[in-house]
């Protein structure tokens, strides 16, 4: 099989593209007792009145020495909300190109393709949820330019099996992203560190969910330089604030925070799930690689609306495929969790 190189796969716009060049972007050297009046900032200082620095090189150096990767293979954007829609629409080509997806899956994705018009080919999980491999295979063509794949998968909160994902970024032919925002929950090895194997393959992660910094919006991507260097070329100069970048470099710091956080969440997953099946209404919890549960209940809606009586919030889920009188629970602190239990006992 004849694969397409990386570089055919980037939309022409883009790779004939003269990116925009930013204040901060042409003056490079030391800034040490330099009258900075180059980019019609307000010159009283707040500590805010700069804008941060364009390619975050502090927040990538940190990140790449925790992620055994170079800086040049780290990109940082507002979310990894942000990340995936520059992914598409680095390679994509609106109206003709399409994308790949696995229902049950994360949501964005294809409300991503909506906004930028590109085409959504669905392949849904297997009953185990996991990956058809020649299934997805199969329906890739000359205009399939990319493969969302998240593992561990929301919904259905487990990782996919590395032999699979394996198989599908070496025979896929074009861009494979493995979405990890849940990767810090999982027993599964991060693909991170296989970006010098697969020219083809873009990993992202995100702050929002092990870090517990959902609110400062930091997302990360993994790839080859050139990748990387093609999606700089198309995000906003300044995607990533200045409190963001040093809010971020604290918390990458503080490993023991990160773990101590990770270990909670996990023992309370393992309580919960066990919990959970000596109720009444469950029928089912799915094994998690995830800080969540998704159960299938007696009956989903009416469940939902009488937890939210009861004053707490859950997720239906029951509208997915796969995922019928499905509800997804995030897991909480112990007495969150104790508080769920002992409302969902008491439902009639
Ligand atoms: C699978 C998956 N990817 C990405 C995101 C979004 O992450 P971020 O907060 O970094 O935009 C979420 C949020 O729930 C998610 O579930």
């Amino acid at each position: 099989m004849t694969r397409r190189s990386i570089k055919e796969l980037v939309r022409t716009s883009v790779r004939d593209l003269k990116p925009y060049s930013s204040a901060r972007d042409e003056f490079q050297g030391d800034s040490n007792g330099m009258v900075f009046l180059d980019a019609n900032e307000n010159p009283f200082g707040s500590g805010l009145n700069r804008y941060p620095d364009p390619r975050q090189i502090k927040l990538k150096q940190v990140l790449a020495s925790i992620k055994h990767v170079a800086v040049e293979n780290v990109l940082c954007g507002n979310g990894s909300d942000e990340i995936l829609d520059l992914i598409v629409r680095a390679f994509c080509e609106p109206k003709r190109d399409k994308l790949v997806i696995l229902p049950p899956t994360y949501g964005m994705y294809k409300v991503i393709a909506g906004i930028n018009d590109i085409a959504v080919v669905s392949v849904n999980l297997n009953p185990e949820f996991q990956p058809e491999v020649e299934e997805i295979l199969k329906k890739s063509d000359a205009n399939t330019k990319m493969l969302f794949l998240c593992s561990p998968n929301n919904p259905s909160s487990n990782a996919f099996q590395r032999s699979r994902i394996e198989q599908l970024i070496m025979n896929f032919d074009g861009i494979v992203v493995i979405d990890e925002a849940y990767a810090d929950f999982s027993s599964e090895r991060s693909f991170v560190n296989d970006i010098h194997r697969f020219p083809n393959l873009i990993v992202t992660q995100t702050l929002s969910k092990a870090f517990g910094l959902a609110g400062i919006r930091l997302g990360l991507c993994f790839a080859s330089a050139f990748i990387i260097e093609t999606l700089h070329k198309i995000k906003p100069p300044y995607n990533v604030n200045a409190l963001t970048q040093q809010q971020a470099i604290t918390a990458l710091l503080d490993r023991e925070k990160l773990n101590s956080e990770i270990n909670l969440i996990l023992q309370q997953r393992e309580r919960l799930a066990n919990a959970l099946k000596n109720i009444k209404i469950v029928e089912h919890v799915f094994p998690s690689d995830s800080n969540f549960l998704l159960v299938k209940v007696d009956d989903a809606r009416s469940r939902y609306e009488q937890l939210i009586e009861l004053g707490i919030v859950v997720r239906d889920r029951s509208n997915l495929f796969g995922c019928e009188n499905c509800l997804r629970f995030t897991i909480g602190t112990t007495d969150e969790n104790k508080a769920l239990i002992k409302a969902l006992n008491e439902l009639k």
